[in-house]
């Protein structure tokens, strides 16, 4: 049996009724995955669109308020303020650093190490803050 006589002989059977998978099943099978593709491309269009004005709305503001509420303790977090822990690096020393960045900060701060404590900070907080330390180079 050539290729050509396989083609025909299945859609003689689908016609009749023979096998299984009926035309609309079939129809409902394509426009499920048809749909599945665009559910899929639309939200990570979404996730593409939302990732960008966080990244961008970081609030130095509020990063100044969680600093001063968790960070203060250890750290210098703001210039009035008097020294705090003398292992800690004053975060204008931080943010002075030539290899500052404020999204290695705010990675950073999402997954603290050594002499840190983990505060279980969000993304968002994590960005806030860092956008507060980079206003203080
Ligand atoms: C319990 C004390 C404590 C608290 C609270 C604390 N830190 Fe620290 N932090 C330290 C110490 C101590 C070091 C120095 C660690 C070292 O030298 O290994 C440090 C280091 C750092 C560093 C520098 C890391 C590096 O690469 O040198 C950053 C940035 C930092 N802290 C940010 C923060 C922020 C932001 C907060 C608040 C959300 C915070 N810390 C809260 C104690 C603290």
């Amino acid at each position: 049996m050539s290729r050509r006589d396989i083609t025909p002989s299945i859609f003689a059977r689908l016609e009749r009724g023979t096998i299984n998978m009926s035309k609309s099943k079939l129809f409902f099978g394509i426009a499920t995955a048809v749909l599945r593709n665009t559910a899929l491309g639309l939200a990570s269009a979404i996730l593409a669109a939302n990732s960008i004005p966080s990244a961008l709305a970081a609030d130095a503001v509020n990063g100044k308020r969680l600093a001063e509420r968790w960070c203060a303790a250890c750290h210098v977090v703001a210039l009035t303020q008097r020294q705090a822990n003398a292992d800690a690096p004053p975060f204008e020393e931080i943010a002075r650093r030539p290899n500052f960045s404020e999204g290695g900060l705010a990675t950073f701060l999402l997954d603290p190490h050594a002499k840190m404590p983990d505060m279980n900070l969000t993304r968002n907080e994590a960005g806030d803050i860092a956008a507060y330390v980079r206003t203080l180079k």
